[in-house]
């Protein structure tokens, strides 16, 4: 083992050219390539699960990680996914490479989920797609794309907060990070003010990432009425619109209605830019099923915009990998299992929403909480914000054993009837206290 560490030094050591010598320097003269490289702070929902497995309380609830989890608290393969699994392997496909752009059966249908199948460019032939390494790899092809292709500023505005996720994957696609306002820590709502305010003083053509529904963290959503205000701000300003679309269908149990701001802002004549995911309606989290897409003018130019996107993902990875792909497009191609599918999402939904309202008619009435938890059910999607301090957190954590992010967020979808109580009980007494 020795040998090799003393070569490398050998080649790279100024201070010891002869070649036969310096076989012999020791390994405790050898300073690693990597010996400068600091530690990165960790990842902080993974730091949460870490925390989670550590202890040993039988009462211990993780509310940290973003996945759906069914009443017993296990994760949960849909059953429409099993039956698209089969299909597949019943069909005894090849493993061939798929195309840069990935399965158009799947992409195909994936346009038609997020812009509804009587939208304009869907029937005009003018949505550029892509499949995608889920949301994540949609984003990040939507933020190389813009780097090199939009034509002004090249400054993204997030919401505050949003996903931790978006701030790296812009930034480390060349685009300049700033914010907008948000969330209204006084009404744990949304601050719509704020964000026109904000959303109008960036310069003219800014480009705006907005959340299509279900936003994370906080689980607040404008209105529909909201959402035409916005699209109207933007118009006026000429921004650009880059949607976030990881809950469709997660958020109300209706896909149509979740997908209500995507296509308003198209019909609307704004030309859209697109992340899907697939991880959360289709459970198909480490598959890695996603979309990006943009609405362009007609499908000259979509061919144009189609061949600069291959150019961005070739030597990215090359091609996305096929299995995710082939589950989620026989699910949106055939029909019995689309109604299927519906279905389950709805179930998830109702799930996540059931367990918002037992949730706070536990902290309201039988603990008789003199709080307004209101907010619990007001929110959307997989997540609850719920307004309390880091150190009401920690104090959950460490007393309670209930595990969540730091600024208060918790995963609905780790609530079950069966720790719904230890839940409620645990909030009640860190904000009572
Ligand atoms: C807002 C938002 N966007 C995108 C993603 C991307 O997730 P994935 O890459 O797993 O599809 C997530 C996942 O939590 C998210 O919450």
């Amino acid at each position: 083992m020795l040998a090799p560490v003393a070569f490398r030094t050998a080649v790279r050591s100024k201070a010891a050219p002869s070649a036969v010598g310096s076989l012999f320097v020791s390994a405790r003269q050898f300073k690693s390539t990597w010996a400068h490289v600091q530690g990165g702070p960790p990842d902080p929902i993974l730091g949460v699960t870490e925390a989670f497995k550590r202890d040993q309380d039988p009462r211990k609830i993780n509310l940290g990680v973003g996945a759906y989890r069914d009443e017993n608290g296990k994760p949960y393969v849909l059953p429409s996914v099993r039956k698209a699994e089969e299909l597949i392997v019943g069909a005894k496909g090849d493993k061939e490479y798929l195309p840069i752009t990935g399965l158009a059966d799947f992409t195909k249908n994936a346009a038609i989920l997020a812009y509804g199948k009587d939208s304009a460019p869907v029937k005009e032939n003018r949505i550029a797609i892509t499949q995608s390494i889920s949301g994540t790899g949609a984003l990040r092809i939507g933020g190389a794309f813009l780097q090199r292709h939009y034509p002004d500023a090249k400054t993204i505005y997030l919401p505050t907060p949003s996903w931790g996720n978006h701030t790296p994957i812009f930034r480390d696609s060349g685009l300049e990070v700033k914010q907008y306002r948000y969330y209204d820590k006084k009404t744990v709502g949304l601050d719509f003010q704020g964000m026109l305010d904000d959303i109008k003083a960036a310069p003219a053509k800014s480009i705006i990432l907005l959340h299509a529904c279900a936003h994370n963290p906080t689980g607040v959503d404008p209105t529909q009425e909201q959402w035409k205000q916005i699209s109207d701000v933007l118009k006026e300003k000429e921004h650009f619109p880059f949607f976030d679309m990881a809950y469709q269908g997660f958020a109300s149990g209706d896909i149509d209605r979740d997908a209500f701001a995507v296509r308003y802002f198209v019909e609307q004549g704004h030309q859209i830019a697109l992340s899907q995911s697939f991880a959360k309606n289709m459970g198909l989290y480490g598959e890695r099923v996603g979309a990006f897409s943009l609405v362009t003018a007609n499908p000259d130019e979509k061919a144009r915009v189609d061949s600069q996107i291959k150019i961005i993902v070739r030597p990215m990875y090359s091609n996305p990998p096929v299995h995710g792909a082939k589950i989620a497009g026989s699910i949106l191609a055939d029909q019995a299992l689309y109604q299927q599918w519906l279905g389950e999402v709805k179930g998830m939904a109702d799930r996540i929403n059931g367990m918002r309202s037992t949730l706070k008619n536990l902290l309201v009435n039988d603990l008789n909480s003199k709080l307004n938890w209101d907010h619990i059910t007001n929110q959307i999607g997989m997540f609850a914000f719920l307004g309390i301090s880091p150190e009401q957190v920690a104090k959950l954590c460490n007393e309670h054993h209930v595990y969540l992010t730091g600024d208060g967020r918790i995963s609905v979808a780790g609530i079950t009837n069966h720790n719904v109580q230890h839940l409620a009980e645990s909030l009640h007494k860190v904000t009572s206290a």
